[in-house]
């Protein structure tokens, strides 16, 4: 059996096996690089990860959404990450709950094998996210578990929450130091110019580095979280129209070699989800139109997993935390 989640400040059990805690995580990365949050669903998906991971030699956050935990059950996830974890036993992560409300956060807190959890209510007004917030760090940190918390609303769709395109609205870094102050969270999702999904800007659009500035200039050491971080590479898009697909030719993401320059003004999580879900329709739509008699699922399976493999370590390269595997693990020593 794995260890659980250890605690934010006790230390690491080194033997061999290693689901860490994002806090761990983040103090070795924090104004270095930023550690990679990919949102897992299936067991390809898994297989991938841990691939694409030891074999670019990064530390890594598993993302579980409550959209994952119900489609999989969220007992099989686990379980399928308790399994992946003794195959490969290089591997350094922590498990985290993506975009909870209150129920998901107690559960996932109560459950012993999280070691974070994503309370989001920042579509919610100021005192209400602050109270909620407040409440789960309450419940969260006697247990050894991070919270990351959310101020500021990103543009897209978050699981069931539709934030209009046109109210999307940046953090505010005055704000963030008293939300910080008051809650208690040990990690900012910002709003800092992403929104969620394919479809996040039309043209060439950046970061708003001037809000990550000041975040960091007020809240020194505080990891920031970037959600919606696909870049929605031209080529994928595509590749997945010439095969059938029908997605918007004109979608752009996050630029990639932005992921750098922000971990460095403390962006030190960055959350990837659509990116992974083009990978799988590109693979499985050329399959199945390069093969139209074919109906075993395990061939276009074998290519996604090497395919989201190379993925993860590409994304690794852009975002720092490729090769940094053998130092987080002299940092978890001391
Ligand atoms: O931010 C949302 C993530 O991409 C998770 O998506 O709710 O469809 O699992 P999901
Ligand atoms: P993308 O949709 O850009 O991959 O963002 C994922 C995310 O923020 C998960 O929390
Ligand atoms: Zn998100």
């Amino acid at each position: 059996m794995v260890a659980s989640p250890v605690g934010r400040n006790s230390t690491i059990n080194l033997q061999n096996r290693m689901i860490v805690t994002t806090a761990q995580l983040y103090k070795h990365a924090y104004g270095k690089y930023a550690v990679g949050a990919y949102n897992i669903n299936n067991m390809e998906q898994l297989l991938g990860l841990f691939s694409g991971n030891v074999r670019s030699k990064a530390p890594f956050i598993i993302q579980l959404s409550k959209g994952a935990r119900k489609y999989a059950d969220k007992r099989m996830l686990e379980a399928m990450i308790r399994t992946a974890e003794e195959m490969f036993p290089e591997a350094v992560f922590a498990v985290h709950l993506d975009h909870g409300d209150e129920e998901t956060c107690y559960d996932c807190i109560a459950s012993g094998f999280y070691s974070s959890v994503m309370i989001d209510a920042s579509h919610e007004a100021f005192d209400e996210n602050v109270a909620i917030t407040k409440r789960v760090v309450e419940k969260a940190h006697p247990k050894g578990i991070s919270v990351e918390a959310e101020l500021g609303q990103l543009g897209g769709v978050e699981e069931d929450i539709k934030v209009d395109e046109g109210h999307a609205s940046l953090t505010n870094p005055l704000e963030a130091v008293e939300f910080v102050k008051q809650t208690g969270c040990d990690s900012l999702a910002a709003a800092i110019g992403t929104s969620h999904g394919a479809y996040k800007f039309k043209g060439q659009q950046s970061l708003h580095f001037d809000v990550i500035e000041d975040i960091q200039k007020l809240i020194p050491g505080m990891p920031i979280v970037m959600h919606g971080s696909s870049s929605v590479p031209i080529e994928e898009v595509q590749r997945i129209n010439a095969a059938g697909g029908k997605l918007d030719p004109s979608a752009r993401g996050v630029n990639e070699e932005e992921y750098l320059p922000a971990a460095k003004l403390g962006v030190t999580k960055v959350n990837i989800d659509t990116d992974g879900r083009l990978v799988w329709t590109r693979v499985h739509r050329e399959y199945f139109r390069d093969h139209p008699a074919e109906f075993d699922f395990r061939p276009p399976g074998k290519i996604f997993v090497e395919e989201y493999a190379k993925f993860i370590a590409h994304k690794n390269g852009k975002l720092g935390s490729a090769g940094q595997l053998d130092g987080v693990r002299e940092s978890l020593k001391g």
